[in-house]
């Protein structure tokens, strides 16, 4: 039997998303083989080595460059902290993976999707909604004949405050890159790209505000977007999150990232014809979903960079996707500020 390939991967920043959510996911992906692992404050680096079981540990990463032989480099941190270190790796002609989003700024985002490209690699940036069941599930049925063409995306995200992050000037525009930075990329995900964007804008208080976004995509369809941090108490606790994305004649909703329903053209049965509706649910049970890093799509983000490393993959989320989610976010607040539509 042959011997398996394995990614050879290591990890720039040890923090806190990182090692909450994104190393527990190593140990599932046959294919990766965690080398080394690297941060400025060693005891991370010690702790992340000795709970994930990498083989090295570095606190100068371009140390850990020079001396290990890699397939691929996950840099983890705030998203300048990537705009800073990613050009490191991608120069060496290296993949890296980002968390969302790969800068502040749109400008900065384009700037490192073209150093990879100048180095001849490329970057995958974490959106993991794109990976997470039920959005996987809304593309195959969106897929379907039978759903029609989609004409229609409807999101909603609301959560309490969100203060300034980052460095960047006000909390308004951090929720668009720190937060709604993941609700844009789905956007393009489920509609497709987006020819013009019109917004207006609620503040209640500094921190809390929200924003109304009517959408023409470029294939012609239409979306809504509702993005608050109105409707709850707490910060990020009781995040809710839905989206609706109508064809012709059917419909799917998904609810929380966790529940998909789908109303299709057809009736599945016709003892009662005169009642409706026949809506098809996805609804699973704890015991198949316990682990909510891999049906919120975690693990599907981190499996897809290993085996792009590999050669056995060639898409995911990518720095020119972060490019058009924070340019997505800038038309939304550059409408929301002149009152006027952005061309996209
Ligand atoms: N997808 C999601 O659901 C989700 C949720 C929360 C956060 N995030 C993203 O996660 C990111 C934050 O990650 P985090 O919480 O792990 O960050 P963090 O700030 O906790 O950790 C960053 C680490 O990088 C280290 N570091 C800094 N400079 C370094 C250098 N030159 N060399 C080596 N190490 C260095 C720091 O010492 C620190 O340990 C953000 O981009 C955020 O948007 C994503």
């Amino acid at each position: 039997m042959s011997e398996q390939r394995k990614a050879k991967l290591a990890f720039i920043g040890c923090g806190e998303f990182a090692s909450r959510a994104i190393f527990p996911n190593i140990h599932l992906v046959p294919q990766i083989d965690l080398v080394a692992v690297c941060d400025l404050d060693k005891e991370r680096a010690d702790r992340n080595a000795r709970n994930f079981g990498a083989r090295s540990v570095y606190t100068d990463m371009e140390k850990m460059l020079d001396a290990e032989e890699l397939d691929g480099v996950f840099v983890i941190g705030p998203g300048p902290q990537h705009y800073k270190l990613a050009p490191h790796v991608l120069r060496r002609g290296i993949p890296v993976y980002v968390e969302k989003p790969s800068a502040n700024t749109s400008a900065h985002a384009k700037e490192l999707a073209e150093i990879a490209e100048a180095n001849g690699t490329w970057g995958q940036c974490g959106f993991m909604k794109r990976f997470a069941y039920v959005y996987r599930m809304a593309k195959d049925i969106m897929a379907r004949e039978e759903f029609g063409e989609t004409s229609m995306v409807t999101i909603h995200f609301g959560q309490g405050s969100y203060g300034a992050i980052w460095g960047i000037d006000s909390a308004k525009r951090s929720m668009l890159v720190g937060q709604l930075c993941h609700l844009f990329d789905l956007t393009r995900f489920l509609g497709g790209d987006v020819a013009t964007v019109s917004a207006i804008y609620k503040q209640v208080t500094d921190t809390n505000f929200a924003f109304l976004v009517n959408l023409q995509f470029k294939n012609g369809a239409v979306g809504q977007l509702d993005l608050n941090g109105l409707e709850m108490g707490s910060g990020t606790r009781d995040v809710r999150e839905w989206v609706k994305v109508a064809g012709f004649g059917a419909h799917l909703i998904c609810d929380g990232m966790q529940t998909l329903h789908y109303q299709s053209p057809k009736d599945w049965i016709d003892t009662v014809p005169s009642t409706g509706r026949y809506v098809h649910a996805y609804d699973p049970a704890w015991t198949g979903i316990s682990r909510s890093p891999i049906n919120f799509g975690y693990l599907g983000e981190v499996e897809n960079f290993a085996l792009r490393c590999l050669g056995e993959r060639d898409s995911g989320p990518d720095l020119w996707d972060s490019y058009e989610a924070l340019r997505l976010g800038e038309a939304v607040y550059d409408s929301t500020e002149t009152g006027a539509p952005v061309e996209l």
